[in-house]
């Protein structure tokens, strides 16, 4: 799917020959105030005012079969309500709804205000969602590689010099949620730890602003990561340790790092999870993916920054080698852990990529995870949970997810919630008791983030999004979302 930017006027994209034509009315419109500023559509939507066909709300559209004068098939009126974000992203998903089923190859979108262009991410973001096919392990749709129907899309706005940053961000945005979408959704026998790094690595190929190393089981064994290493003793594919640099910026800079869960199948090990909807625990990679993305965005981008990506890839699988409930295991910085359930395993990855990540004296450090069943019960797919040992780091990701509309809402941390992790055995457990469990899960993580022990200083500022809710979408929808891709590349941009 190719996407151009032009400056537009409604009449200029009436010429634009498409298949359908989305035209973005401005957000002030009322039925006597409807001007010439939206020539030629003044008159319909002033008639549809009137006769309550069309009301000025978010997600009201106007349809029109063959316009006259227009050389598209068909024109959506679509209303951008007060004109939020919010409103602009329901407009838009409410145009595109109303082009499903019809074959659209070539489309305009025409943006009906200058203040609108700041919301192209969302606006691209929306017809990329809308548009999306799955294709991999399709038999019939993998002649075409991204399997969209519609090839070419040209957004008008009223000037497109002054757009052309949002507009950047928007084409990053969408190439980064299509890569993440690609590997999340890939049944984990196409997504197994090694292909995962291959990924990685072709994605550094393509791109030479992208660096990856791969490590594999030696590698990480060497690094004294038996913590990450106990979780894939059960599977028969090799674990990878993937590490992804972007250095855009100066080298005295501080990196940001970002660590994805990689569990690319999660049957819980040897604590077996039950067998209805198992499969969708191939979803269990997300974090990973939202990683992939996040750096396939930035190769789009080339903003001035330095990035790192750490992504600790394994299956979670039972077998005569699996960890059993009870064992201890060593993690790499020396604190000892009973794995009292081994489908608390996304903790015992995360841990070791958190003590890796020290040697980068990062300026903050950011994991993505689907880590805790409880966390979507307690916030379902609207907002994922933000847990985070500092407040300013905190306060940058819930406001770059509100401007993204990649919600997240800030979770505790408080010291009591830590207390149940207290092990016989070894310094801690990876379970606590019921309650609480999202965050039982994030005092498990803080622990290695500190500079030494699992206690006193912070090694850096450290914030952990829990996605279990919002990474996917389930039932006839089955799917990843790509989430939270928009919330981390928005923040990284506000850097
Ligand atoms: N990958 C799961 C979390 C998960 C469950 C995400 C359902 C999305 C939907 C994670 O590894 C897990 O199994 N967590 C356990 C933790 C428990 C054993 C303390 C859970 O949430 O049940
Ligand atoms: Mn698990
Ligand atoms: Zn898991």
């Amino acid at each position: 799917m190719k996407i151009q930017l032009k400056t537009l006027s409604f009449a200029q994209a009436c010429t634009e020959k498409s298949d359908a034509l989305l035209i973005l009315l401005p957000s002030k419109l009322d039925a006597k105030a409807v001007s010439k500023t939206i020539w030629p559509w003044d008159s319909v939507v002033q008639q549809a005012l009137v006769s309550n066909d069309f009301e000025n709300k978010a997600g009201k559209t106007l349809s029109i079969y063959m316009p006259a004068g227009v050389s598209s098939r068909v024109a959506v009126l679509m209303s951008a309500g007060k004109g939020s974000a919010k409103d602009v992203r329901d407009a838009m998903n409410a145009g595109m709804a109303a082009l499903k089923g019809r074959s659209v190859k070539k489309l305009t979108v025409c943006l009906g205000e200058d203040s609108q262009s700041q919301y192209l991410p969302i606006v691209m973001q929306a017809i990329a969602d809308a548009t999306y096919v799955y294709t991999v392990t399709k038999g019939s749709a993998t002649k075409d590689k991204s399997g969209r129907a519609l090839a070419q899309v040209t957004i008008g706005a009223v000037d497109a010099a002054k757009a052309k940053t949002a507009f950047a961000h928007g084409q990053a945005l969408v190439a980064g949620q299509d890569f993440a979408k690609e590997w999340a959704n890939r049944p984990a026998n196409f997504a197994t730890p090694t292909l995962l790094g291959e990924a990685a690595k072709s994605l550094a190929k393509a791109h030479s602003v992208v660096l990856c190393e791969v490590l594999g089981p030696k590698d990480v064994d060497k690094l004294g990561m038996g913590s990450f290493a106990s979780v894939a003793r059960g599977s028969n594919e090799p674990l990878r340790f993937i590490v992804l640099k972007y250095m855009g910026g100066a080298k005295t800079t501080a990196p940001t790092v970002l660590i994805g869960k990689g569990v690319t199948f999660d049957t819980g090990g040897i604590s077996l999870k039950g067998g209805a909807g198992m499969d969708e625990m191939k979803f269990d990679m997300c974090g990973a993916a939202s990683v992939l993305g996040t750096f396939r965005a930035l190769a789009e981008l080339k903003p001035k920054l330095n990035v790192i990506g750490l992504i600790p890839a394994t299956e979670n699988m039972p077998s005569g080698h699996a960890t059993k409930p009870g064992d201890v295991v060593t993690a790499m910085d020396g604190q000892t852990i009973e794995v009292l359930n081994t489908d608390a395993e996304g903790r015992l990855i995360l841990n070791d990529a958190l003590s890796y990540a020290k040697r980068f004296k990062p300026a903050a450090v950011v994991d993505i995870a689907t880590l805790t069943g409880a966390c979507g019960v307690a916030l379902g797919s609207v907002r994922a949970g933000l847990f985070s040992t500092d407040d300013a780091l905190a306060d940058a990701l819930l406001k770059a997810g509100e401007r993204a509309l990649d919600l997240a809402w800030r979770m505790p941390l408080d010291d009591e919630y830590g207390e149940g992790l207290k092990s016989n055995f070894a310094d801690v457990a990876n379970i606590a008791p019921p309650g609480g469990g999202a965050v039982t899960a994030a005092k498990f993580l803080e622990r290695f983030t500190k500079a030494k022990g699992a206690s006193g200083e912070a090694a850096f500022p450290w914030a952990h999004l829990d996605i279990a809710g919002v990474a996917w979408k389930g039932g006839k929808e089955k799917g990843a979302t790509a989430r939270p891709v928009g919330l981390l590349l928005e923040w990284l941009l506000a850097k």
